[in-house]
């Protein structure tokens, strides 16, 4: 049975979107935010990811990026089935794959895919609050840390978009909403904005719109179809039809 074709019906499928959440990652050993025992049960939001935390007690929110960033640096944690079926849908050409993603891990380029939008910033990342220059960053961040273009101490943030600040990337992401076909939302909540509103954009521009979630989400009711699955059956079951492998 062609699975997608009997779900999108008469659609014909040439770009694809992906909307990425923490669900994607937790195969590979990173936890969510919002699940049972996800990092917002162990932490406040306002503590280590807003503007004024870092003003108020910049050590307690380097710590928590630090872990973060080591832990996605140990041999434990690597790309999933998912990340690497996602990259092999996009190096096959068939489609123009691009992936949204809010999470901040590198694990879809790890996974091989290159088309990668982080509209949340990325932990391997560190920034300027002076110039606003971005610089790759594997080690610890700290109050210590210099940058290499005004060499002063304190001025390096991680280059994480925090409660309050502008995601990155809005205007190319709006195209890539008004132009795909397909929007598959893979392992997010639903319950942060803007990210929350892409399906409302991808649907009004015309676009099927899939959801992969072992569990019921926010906003639910705005896809085409849900498969309540995790993201590697999900995605396997999606790429390998997309690819006629099935
Ligand atoms: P959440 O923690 O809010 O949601 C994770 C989702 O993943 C839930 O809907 C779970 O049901 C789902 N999930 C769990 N296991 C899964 C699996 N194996 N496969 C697929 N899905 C699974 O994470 P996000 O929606 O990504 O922002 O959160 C959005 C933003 O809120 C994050 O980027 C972060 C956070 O605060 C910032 O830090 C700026």
């Amino acid at each position: 049975m062609d699975f997608l074709k009997e779900l999108t019906g008469s659609h014909s499928i040439k770009n694809i979107c992906v909307l990425s959440g923490a669900g994607i990652s937790k195969e590979s050993g990173l936890k969510t935010f919002r699940d049972q025992n996800g990092l917002w049960e162990n932490h406040d939001i306002y503590e280590v990811a807003s503007p004024l935390a870092f003003k108020n007690n910049p050590t307690l929110v380097y710590e928590f990026y630090n872990q973060r960033r080591r832990q996605l640096l140990s041999d434990e944690v690597t790309p999933n089935a998912a990340h690497i079926k996602l990259g092999e849908l996009e190096a096959s050409g068939e489609y123009t794959v691009n992936i949204i993603t809010q999470n901040v891990d590198n694990l879809h380029e790890s996974g091989g895919s290159k088309n990668v939008y982080h509209m949340h910033g990325e932990l391997l990342k560190a920034r300027c609050i002076k110039t606003g220059r971005v610089y790759q960053w594997l080690d610890d961040l700290t109050g210590e840390s210099r940058c290499e273009c005004c060499h002063t101490k304190g001025n390096l943030r991680p280059d994480i978009v925090w409660f309050g600040e502008v995601p990155h990337h809005l205007d190319e992401i709006q195209q890539i909403l008004l132009d795909c076909d397909l929007f598959i939302s893979i392992g997010t909540s639903g319950l942060v904005y803007p990210a929350a509103n892409f399906v409302t954009m991808a649907k009004s521009a015309g676009a099927y719109c899939l959801e992969i979630n072992p569990h019921p989400t926010n906003n639910a009711q705005l896809f085409d179809y849900t498969i309540d699955k995790t993201a590697t059956e999900g995605v396997i079951k999606i790429v390998e039809n997309l690819l006629h492998i099935s």
